[in-house]
């Protein structure tokens, strides 16, 4: 475990969503179960003319919403310690003076700062521009970091010029680029699951894979995130960074080491090999859509269209799906289909491997149905757990053959759970940078996903729909190469494996 130094860690924009419902209930977690050492302090920024005791009995609401229930007594008593508190309203140019002020005058606040930027993506440049003119991001007392929030930029362009003004006032280890599923249990598994067990490597290639398929689906709807999401869309929020992370894990070589560089380096690999999409294969590579109006558990829910917020003729995309091709030796010929969704049937994120089938059948008399693969998966969420499926004979005089799972799941009910956040903010705190992104891996995201992001904007007057609580438009079937490949929507064998819909 590394050391923390004491340090202050700024929130900018306490009082959104993100700072809610993750940073506070997050470090207080931290809190109880005893990873905060004393000496880091929590200076919330927000719009609200907060007292002190009313931000102290804010963030307990916050703690009380996120766990359903009231914190800890002693636990909140040795929080509210660390708490403190600074009013930057909206358009008022000294905020940041006052605040330059309020770190260098009081002597509980350590000199070592974290900036958490949990702002809107349009605001980081003009806070980070503020800090760096005061001199705030110099680290003659003491280091200074910077946490931004994703996206970072609107497309390659954007994300350029945003990273040449940060360069004027910051060096790249002071940047921590945050891709909350990187903080994922599940996710840093994959690492684990590949290079802590030599059976699979072998197997880990096109020789063997046939396909790999990387799911994220929500149940919820947009909420009131419209505001973001009519400029985002689904290909930038969740493909262009957290699905695109999963595939660099999933398709990366051996790092030399687990460090932050050797790690970044394998994924940018994977990320400049994959074929990029010519604006003429978009149709072929990409499928968008929104969802219209449906039943969730029971309940109608409105559609895109009608959530508050949302222009009446939106072709923001809800659900986008790619197939992508890693160009190299391990890879070459292997689709990877990636796909995201709100509002879809079942909320899971999930990687499934999908192997070929053996090269001569020998049960094909002996069987009614068609050979089945072997799959590999692995849970990310609700349930994190890894899956093997493989054939068995079928207990019996017949030669007939079952489909078994081998299930690894690996929690035990002792373990402690963590959120993605807690142990991001840990690390931010401990200075290490390999579960961040490094600018070339968000730019090289960006190249994947540029080209279709240009032809979608062009095409304003149609988009496909699906309905709210599906599985997304049926067209998106036909981004798959052959007729035996199919969107796997459950990880269990009686969970409708081999059907579509
Ligand atoms: C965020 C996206 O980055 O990730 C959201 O902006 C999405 O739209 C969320 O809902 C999903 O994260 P998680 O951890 O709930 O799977």
């Amino acid at each position: 475990m590394k050391t923390i130094d004491p340090c202050t860690l700024v929130i900018f924009g306490v009082g959104g969503d993100l700072a809610r419902r993750k940073l506070l209930p997050g470090l207080f977690h931290l809190e109880m179960v005893g990873r905060l050492p004393a000496e880091v302090k929590i200076l919330g920024c927000g719009r609200k003319n907060w007292s002190q005791e009313e931000w102290i009995a804010e963030v307990r609401s916050m703690i009380k919403t996120k766990c359903a229930t009231e914190p800890d007594a002693v636990a909140f008593e040795r929080f509210s310690t660390r708490l403190y508190y600074h009013v930057s309203p909206a358009n008022d140019a000294d905020a940041t003076l006052r605040l330059q002020k309020t770190l260098e005058e009081t002597p509980e606040l350590p000199r070592n700062i974290v900036f958490y930027m949990s702002v809107r993506p349009g605001e980081f440049q003009a806070i980070i521009d503020r800090l760096g003119e005061l001199g705030l991001l110099k680290e003659t007392n003491g280091w200074r970091r910077v946490v931004i929030e994703k996206p970072f930029g609107y497309d390659l362009l954007s994300a350029q010029t945003l990273q040449r003004s940060l360069y004027k006032h910051l060096n790249e280890p002071q940047i921590f680029r945050i891709d909350h599923y990187l903080g994922k249990g599940t996710v840093q598994n994959i690492m684990v699951f590949r290079f802590a067990n030599l059976l699979l490597e072998p197997l880990w290639n096109h020789h063997y894979i046939d396909h790999v398929q990387i799911t994220h689906s929500e149940t919820l709807g947009i909420g009131s995130r419209a505001g973001y999401f009519e400029g985002s869309g689904a290909l930038r929020d969740m493909m262009q960074s957290h699905l695109l992370q999963l595939m660099a894990l999933v398709a990366m070589e051996p790092p030399v080491t687990l460090t932050a560089e050797h790690l970044r380096d394998e994924k940018v690999k994977v990320l400049k090999a994959i074929r990029p999409i010519t604006q003429n294969a978009v149709h072929a590579h990409a499928f968008r859509g929104q969802y219209s109006s449906g039943t969730m558990n029971g309940q109608s829910v409105l559609g895109y269209l009608d959530e508050s917020g949302v222009a009446p003729d939106s072709v923001t995309e809800t659900y986008a799906a790619l197939k992508l091709f890693v160009d190299n030796w391990r890879w070459s010929g292997v689709p990877f289909y990636l796909r995201t969704g709100k509002r879809m049937a079942e909320g899971s994120s999930a990687i499934c491997i999908r192997f070929k089938t053996p090269p001569q059948d020998l049960l094909r008399h002996t069987r009614r149905d068609p050979a089945r693969p072997n799959w590999i998966m692995l849970g990310i969420q609700p349930n994190d757990c890894m899956k093997m499926e493989m054939q068995v004979k079928v207990p019996g005089l017949d030669l007939s053959t079952r489909t078994m799972s081998l299930d690894a799941t690996y929690r035990k009910g002792h373990d402690v759970d963590y959120d993605a956040y807690e142990g991001l903010l840990l690390d931010v705190m401990q200075g290490d940078q390999s579960l961040f992104l490094r600018i070339d891996e968000v730019e090289w995201a960006w190249r994947v996903v540029d080209p279709v992001l240009k032809v979608w904007a062009m095409e304003r007057d149609f988009i496909n729909t699906y309905p709210a609580g599906s599985w997304g438009p049926r067209g998106t079937y036909r981004l798959f190469d052959r007729d035996d490949q199919f969107w796997r929507h459950s990880l269990d064998i009686e969970g409708g494996d081999l059907q579509a819909y």
